[in-house]
C-alpha cells in the first residue's frame, strides 16, 4: 500500500480540551475504564441510560453465530417512542424539536415536540391506512425538510423499516433500490429548493414505478414547491392524508433486533449494498455518541448536523440520536451560496447554533470562499465543532477551528460508516488532547487495530495498514438486506472472522493516534459520498457508445477525491468523435448519461477518450496507472503492463482540455 497521508508536516499544535469545557462534558475518561473492565455490561448500561424498553432486556451480546451479533435480543421498545413520545410525557412537548430553514429566505417554521408527536401519530395512521405494518418496507425520497424526519419515525412507529433515497439520485438509482427492498409506499415530494429555485423529485419517483412490475401499490407526496406535478392513481397527497388519518396512534414496541432500516451504499462492485440496522443496539450507540462527542447538553444547545437525510449520517445524527436525546435543532433545506455564501453562518448566528456537524469538504469550500465571509457574523455561540466524512486535512482542521470556532471551540473528526451505524473512532471533546487531522481513538466500548499485509496487528507509528474492529458493537449492521453471503464475505473474510474491515487505510503516529487514509477498494469518497468505481464504470458502458470504461476516484482540492473516468469508444463511434467539436458533446453526453443512471453526485468531474486501457496481461485494468495520470503524476511502474505504449498515449491524451 502506498502512504497517502494528508500533509501532517509542519504541524504540531494540539489543544488540550478547555478545562470549563471539560467539568460538564458528558464524555468522560472513566468511560473508557468502564469500557475496558466490562465491555457488555458497559453496552447494556447505556441502552438502559439512553432509551427507554417497553421490555427490559435480560440478554446482553450474542456473539454465537459469528458474524450475525445480536443485542439486547430479548427487550423490546420503539424508536419514534424513545426519539419523541417520551419527551412529550415528561412535559417538554413546548420545547422545540426542529428550527426547519427552508432555503427560500424567510420560509422557516419551528416544530415543537408536541407538534412532531401529532405529526407522526398521523402519519403512522396514514401509513396504516396504506396497508403499512410491522416488517413492510417503505421507501422514502425527499428533499430536506421536516417531513422527512416524520415521515421515518413515523415507519418505525410501526415497525416498518424505512429506505431513505438520498433526493440527488436518479429515477434509475431509486428503482432499482425500491425494487431490493421491495417497497410498498414511496413518500416523495413535488419538489424542493435548490440554489434558488423549485428542483422537482415527483417525476424521478414516476418514472420509477414506470415499470411492468413494482413493488410499489401508493405514494404519499408532499407539497413542497406547489408546482404542477403529473398525478397517478396511486398517488396521495401526504397532507391530505394526514389530515384525514386519526391524531392518535398506539406506538408498536418491536423486539431490539427488528430493523430500523435499510440505507443503501456504494461497495466494490455495480450492485449496492442495503445496510440493515437494529432498533435496539442501532438506536443506544446513535444516542450515546451524540452524547459523548457532540457533547449535546439538551437544555441549553442548539445542535446542526448539516448532512443530508439520505446518508446515515442524517439517520444517526439528525434523526435517530440527537431527537431520542431530545435535542433542539436546525435542519436546513438548501446549498450553502443560497442567496450568498454567508448563509450558513447567518442561520448560526440567528439561531444562536452552539454545536455544528459538518463534513470537510464544505470546510474547504468555506476556505475557498475566504474568511472575510464568516467574519460577517456573530458566531460566539459555537462551543463544538465536528467533522465527518473523509479524513480531514490538518490545514482545515485548524482554519475549521480558528475562522468558525473563533479559536476557542474543539474540533471532533469522527471516522465511521454506514456500516458501522455510529461514531466508532473520535477524540472526546472534554477529555482528549486534540490532534489536527486524526481521528484519534476508538470511543469508550469500541476496540480497532491496524493490521499489516498479512494480518498481523501492529503498532509502529508511520507504518501503513488496515484499519479493523475487533469487537462487536450495538450498532454495527446486521447484514446485507437479501444477501448474508456477501454480507460475510465483504466485511468479515479479508483477515478471517475475527475482524471486520473496513475498507479503509490508517497509521498510528508516534502518539498512538490513528489516522485514516483513504478507501483501499475500489470506492471512492467524493465530497463525503460513497461511489464505486465499478457502479459508474458500469453505467458508462451502458451507453451505446462506450465499449469500455475505467473509473478512479482522483485527489481533488476541494471534493476529496472526484471521479474521473477513461474510455473506450464502440468501432461507429470513434470517427463520429474525431469531427470537429463532436469529441467535446460526446462526453457531454457521457457524463450526462452517468447523472441519469446514477444520479448529479456520480456524473465525471473529467472523461478521457483512449485507444486503449492499461491492462496486465491477465486483462485486469491497472487502475492505479489511470489514477497517477488523473493526478498529474509521473506514471508509476509500468512492468506488469501487457503493452506499456499504452500508457504514453493515455498521457498525451490528458493535456487537452478538461471539461467541467
Ligand atoms: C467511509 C464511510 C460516516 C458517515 C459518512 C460517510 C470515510 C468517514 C471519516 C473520517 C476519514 C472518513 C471512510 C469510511 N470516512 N469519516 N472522519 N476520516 N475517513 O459514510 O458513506 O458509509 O462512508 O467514509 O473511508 O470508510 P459512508
Amino acid at each position: 500500500m502506498s502512504d497517502q497521508t494528508h500533509d501532517q508536516q509542519g504541524e504540531s499544535r494540539t489543544f488540550p480540551p478547555d478545562p470549563d469545557f471539560a467539568a460538564s462534558a458528558n464524555g468522560t475518561a472513566d468511560l473508557f475504564d468502564a469500557a475496558e473492565a466490562d465491555h457488555e455490561g458497559f453496552w447494556a448500561e447505556q441502552a438502559r441510560t439512553y432509551l427507554t424498553w417497553s421490555t427490559p432486556f435480560t440478554q446482553n451480546l450474542d456473539w454465537s453465530n459469528p458474524p450475525f451479533a445480536t443485542w439486547f435480543a430479548d427487550g423490546e421498545l420503539n424508536a419514534c417512542v424513545n426519539a419523541v413520545d417520551r419527551h412529550v410525557e415528561a412535559g417538554r412537548g413546548d420545547k422545540v424539536a426542529i428550527h426547519f430553514v427552508g432555503e427560500p429566505e424567510g420560509d422557516s417554521r419551528d416544530i415543537t415536540y408536541a407538534e412532531l408527536h401529532e405529526q407522526v401519530q398521523r402519519a403512522a395512521n396514514a401509513l396504516a391506512d396504506l396497508g403499512i405494518g410491522k416488517g413492510d418496507t417503505v421507501a422514502i425520497y425527499l428533499p430536506m425538510i421536516p417531513e422527512a424526519a416524520v415521515a421515518m419515525l413515523a415507519c418505525a412507529r410501526l415497525g416498518a423499516p424505512h429506505s431513505v433515497v438520498f433526493g440527488g439520485f436518479s429515477a434509475d438509482a431509486l428503482h432499482s433500490r425500491i425494487e431490493d427492498a421491495k417497497a410498498k409506499v414511496v413518500i416523495t415530494a413535488d419538489g424542493g429548493y435548490r440554489r434558488g429555485k423549485p428542483s422537482a423529485l415527483k417525476p424521478a419517483v414516476d418514472a420509477a414505478l414506470d415499470h411492468d412490475e413494482t413493488s410499489v401499490t401508493d405514494v404519499l407526496v408532499v407539497r413542497r414547491t406547489g408546482e404542477d406535478t403529473a398525478w397517478n392513481d396511486r398517488d396521495t397527497w401526504w397532507h391530505e392524508a394526514l389530515e384525514r388519518a386519526a391524531p392518535t396512534h398506539e406506538a408498536q414496541p418491536v423486539e431490539a433486533e427488528h430493523p430500523l432500516f435499510i440505507l443503501y451504499t456504494s461497495g466494490t462492485t455495480g450492485k449496492p449494498k442495503g445496510i440493515f440496522h437494529s432498533t435496539g443496539g442501532y438506536l443506544t450507540q446513535a444516542a450515546y455518541t451524540n452524547a459523548i462527542v457532540h457533547d449535546v447538553h439538551r437544555d441549553t444547545d442548539v445542535y446542526w448536523c448539516t448532512a443530508d437525510i439520505g446518508w446515515v449520517t442524517g439517520h444517526s445524527y439528525i434523526v435517530y440520536g440527537p431527537m431520542t436525546n431530545g435535542v433542539t435543532q436546525v435542519m436546513y433545506e438548501g446549498t450553502p451560496d443560497t442567496p450568498d455564501q454567508g448563509r450558513w453562518w447567518q442561520i448560526v448566528q440567528d439561531h444562536r447554533v452552539t454545536i455544528l456537524y459538518t463534513a470537510p469538504t464544505a470546510v474547504r469550500t468555506f476556505m475557498k470562499w475566504g474568511a472575510e465571509i464568516p467574519a460577517r457574523y456573530d458566531l460566539s455561540s459555537l462551543r463544538l465543532l465536528g467533522s465527518v466524512g473523509e479524513p480531514i486535512n490538518p490545514e482545515a482542521w485548524l482554519w475549521y477551528r480558528r475562522t468558525i470556532g473563533g479559536d476557542r471551540t474543539p474540533v471532533v473528526d469522527t471516522w465511521w460508516q454506514t456500516e458501522t451505524g455510529a461514531i466508532m473512532i473520535s477524540p472526546l471533546p472534554g477529555v482528549t488532547t486534540l490532534e489536527p487531522g486524526s481521528a484519534q481513538r476508538p470511543i469508550p466500548g469500541i476496540s480497532a487495530e491496524i493490521l499489516d499485509d498479512e494480518g498481523k496487528p501492529f503498532t509502529t507509528p508511520e507504518q501503513v495498514g488496515y484499519l479493523v474492529l475487533t469487537k462487536p458493537w450495538p450498532s454495527m449492521l446486521r447484514g446485507i438486506w437479501g444477501d448474508p453471503e456477501r454480507y460475510k464475505e465483504t466485511y468479515w473474510s479479508r483477515f478471517g472472522p475475527e475482524y471486520y474491515f473496513a475498507g479503509d487505510g490508517a497509521k498510528y503516529d508516534a502518539d498512538g493516534n490513528i489516522w485514516l487514509l483513504g478507501r483501499v477498494d475500489d470506492v471512492m469518497n467524493v465530497s463525503g459520498h460513497r461511489l464505486s468505481t465499478a457502479e459508474i464504470e458500469s453505467a458508462l458502458v451502458s451507453h451505446p457508445k462506450v465499449a469500455e470504461a475505467a473509473v478512479v476516484g482522483a485527489s481533488d482540492e476541494t471534493t476529496g477525491q472526484a471521479v474521473c473516468a477513461f474510455v473506450i469508444l464502440r468501432q461507429e463511434a470513434v470517427a463520429e468523435a474525431d469531427e470537429p467539436g463532436e469529441g467535446e458533446a460526446l462526453v457531454q453526453e457521457l457524463r450526462n448519461h452517468v447523472a441519469k443512471q446514477i444520479g448529479p453526485i456520480a456524473k465525471p468531474r473529467q472523461i478521457l477518450v483512449v485507444a486503449e486501457l492499461p491492462k496486465t496481461r491477465s486483462g485486469k485494468i491497472m487502475r492505479r496507472l489511470l489514477k497517477d495520470v488523473a493526478e498529474g503524476r509521473e506514471v508509476g511502474d509500468v512492468t506488469t503492463l501487457a503493452d506499456s505504449s499504452v500508457m504514453d498515449l493515455i498521457k498525451k491524451g490528458m493535456d487537452a482540455p478538461a471539461s467541467d
